[in-house]
């Protein structure tokens, strides 16, 4: 069991409706927390709640979009809090929209902000970890990355390219010391990127809350879990008939009306 208390986190998207109960949840845990996110302001409000606690917490506010904030970001880390133990990257994007109508534009983005800055953020980090042979790396992907998610084509190809490269880096490092995992939530409910549409998910894949991914992330750090799916419905069956049968998980998403619902997404 790996332990949290005084480990320091360098946490991306700590402002959003999951990357703050992260925050929240790590900071009650004991660890110190380095908080990254574009909005200064929202970042210095958590900073605050966050000492208020307690916890030690600072910010540093920027565009993970940017190459050189990216590179600069986990050397402000380490200048306010030593050695980073954990990169949670977490920020993310999404779009409910039909292919055709996707601006070339938010495709780029979309890929920027999912794939290549978790990648170029732990190209930053791993050095130091592999010398200190200790470290984890957490990707924050979705059920989307595992699950055919028809109307957020390019989101969900963005959290599958972020899972399976979880998955092959967690192999090439098995032996290092340092820890590869990924988070698949389901639509999350309460705040964040979902709840913000308002909508209600249907039965099948009824929402989970920002605590239940916290919690993960608390679980996966302990037991440096590979993989860990975040759902308030059983997830592995359907992510393994996704690997046996795509087709039929293409004629259940229609069936049982889940295109439908995606598809009305596209018109919040
Ligand atoms: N909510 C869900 O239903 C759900 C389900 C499955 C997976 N996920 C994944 O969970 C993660 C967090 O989702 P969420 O619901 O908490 O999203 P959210 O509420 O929209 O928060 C997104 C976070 O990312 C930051 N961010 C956005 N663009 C950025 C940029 N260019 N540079 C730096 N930071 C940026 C935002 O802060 P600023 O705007 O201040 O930059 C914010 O802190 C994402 O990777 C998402 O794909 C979410």
């Amino acid at each position: 069991m790996h332990r949290i208390k005084n480990k320091n986190v360098l946490l991306t998207g700590a402002t959003g409706g999951i990357g703050r109960q992260i925050a929240l949840t790590l900071g009650r845990a004991g660890a110190s927390l380095m908080l990254a996110a574009r909005s200064a302001d929202q970042l210095e409000a958590l900073r605050a709640e966050l000492r208020s606690t307690g916890a030690r917490a600072d910010f540093a506010a920027g565009d993970l979009l940017d190459d050189s904030y990216r590179r600069n970001l986990p050397l402000r880390a380490r200048s306010a809090m030593g050695q980073i133990d954990i990169l949670i990257n977490n920020a993310g994007v999404d779009e409910f929209v039909e292919f055709t109508d996707q601006r070339r534009s938010d495709i780029q983005l979309i890929l920027d902000l999912n794939i290549t800055a978790p990648m170029m953020l732990t190209r930053e980090v791993l050095g130091p970890m592999l010398e200190r042979r200790a470290g984890h790396i957490i990707n924050m992907a979705s059920l989307a990355g595992r699950v055919a998610t028809p109307y957020a084509s390019v989101y969900s190809g963005s959290k599958a390219a972020l899972a399976q490269w979880s998955f092959s880096l967690a192999g090439e490092l098995s032996d290092s010391g340092v820890a590869v995992s990924v988070i698949c939530p389901g639509f999350v409910d309460d705040a964040g990127m979902f709840a913000r549409r308002k909508r209600e998910a249907p039965g099948l894949v009824a929402a989970c809350s920002p605590q239940d991914v916290a919690d993960a992330v608390v679980q996966s750090i302990r037991q440096r879990r590979v993989e860990t799916l975040v759902s308030a419905r059983p997830a592995r069956p359907l992510v393994a008939l996704q690997a046996l049968s795509p087709s039929l998980v293409t004629a259940l998403t229609e069936k049982l009306k889940l295109r439908e619902f995606l598809y009305s997404l596209t018109k919040n």
